[in-house]
């Protein structure tokens, strides 16, 4: 069992719970992913491990309430434990020498994108980061994310907390400015943003990283809901990745993937607020 430090609402939906795990803590690295059961009935679910503390033995999870294991997860308290806990799984991110980085987040994505944005900068890269959330409402850990970029870009949809607009704008007069001196641009958040990130930075030639943990289901490597088409390569999410090429991906292929379940998803939902009611 896996004690819960804290469990807190960050955002409408989005939580933040602190887990002890000693072991965890001292081998986690940016990039790796965990899988966890709220209870011993309870499904697999993969989640990037968002921080950690080494001298606290803790490790930090975000968590968007959208389905029912999600709702189960975030409705156990303080004090209450995991049923399961294992990790650090997958492969960790590649923090080199680039000069300057561009971390693209959208929504929930910005979690993933704080421990290798903090990696990034410690090794010496001018870090540049661009926020982007649909409303000021939905937004968190600016100041986290802040305090480890050499300059923070906030947006959102609606214009209610920094430039209105989407992610790929800011992005874009980036790279028309300072192409020569950006060595990667990493984007993480909802597929279709990572996408249209992706055919922002394809022209410019540089370097470019997405991370696909959105789209795990079980994280085992059986399932085979993670499956990707990188270039001319079928690859795993939970086993390959959970970073890849942006420029290779199938977005396409990827996007129609997502929706296989959707039917599923919302009975199983469905069942789970007429017995537990919503968050
Ligand atoms: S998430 Fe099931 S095979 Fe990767």
């Amino acid at each position: 069992m896996f004690k819960i430090i804290s469990n807190k609402e960050l955002a409408p939906n989005i939580f933040e719970m602190v887990v002890e795990h000693k072991r965890l803590s001292l081998k986690a690295r940016a990039g790796h992913f965990v899988i966890v059961m709220p209870d011993e009935s309870g499904e697999r679910i993969p989640l990037t491990i968002a921080d950690f503390d080494r001298q606290a033995g803790t490790i930090t999870l975000v968590i968007m309430a959208i389905g029912t294991s999600t709702m189960k997860l975030v409705s156990l308290k303080s004090g209450s434990s995991l049923y399961a806990l294992i990790g650090p799984l997958g492969v960790e991110s590649e923090i080199e020498n680039y000069g300057t980085v561009i971390m693209a987040a959208g929504g929930v994505g910005t979690a993933p994108v704080f421990p290798i944005a903090r990696e990034l900068h410690e090794k010496g890269n001018r870090v540049i980061s661009i926020q982007g959330a649909r409303t000021k409402e939905l937004l968190f850990w600016t100041d986290k994310l802040a305090a480890v970029s050499d300059s923070h870009i906030i947006t959102t949809d609606d214009g209610s907390e920094g430039r209105k607009g989407l992610v790929t704008e800011p992005l874009k007069e980036l790279l028309e400015k300072e192409k020569d001196k950006i060595g990667c641009v990493y984007m993480i958040g909802p597929a279709v943003m990572m996408k249209f990130c992706s055919q922002v930075v394809i022209p410019y030639g540089v370097k470019s990283v997405a991370s696909l943990n959105s789209i795990m289901i079980d994280g085992t490597g059986m399932c085979g809901g993670c499956r990707v088409k990188v270039g001319k390569e079928t690859k795993f999410t939970c086993v390959d990745g959970p970073e890849f090429d942006a420029s290779q991906i199938d977005w396409d292929i990827l996007l129609s993937r997502q929706k296989m379940y959707c039917n599923e998803e919302k009975c199983s939902l469905n069942k789970y607020k007429n017995t537990h009611g919503t968050l």
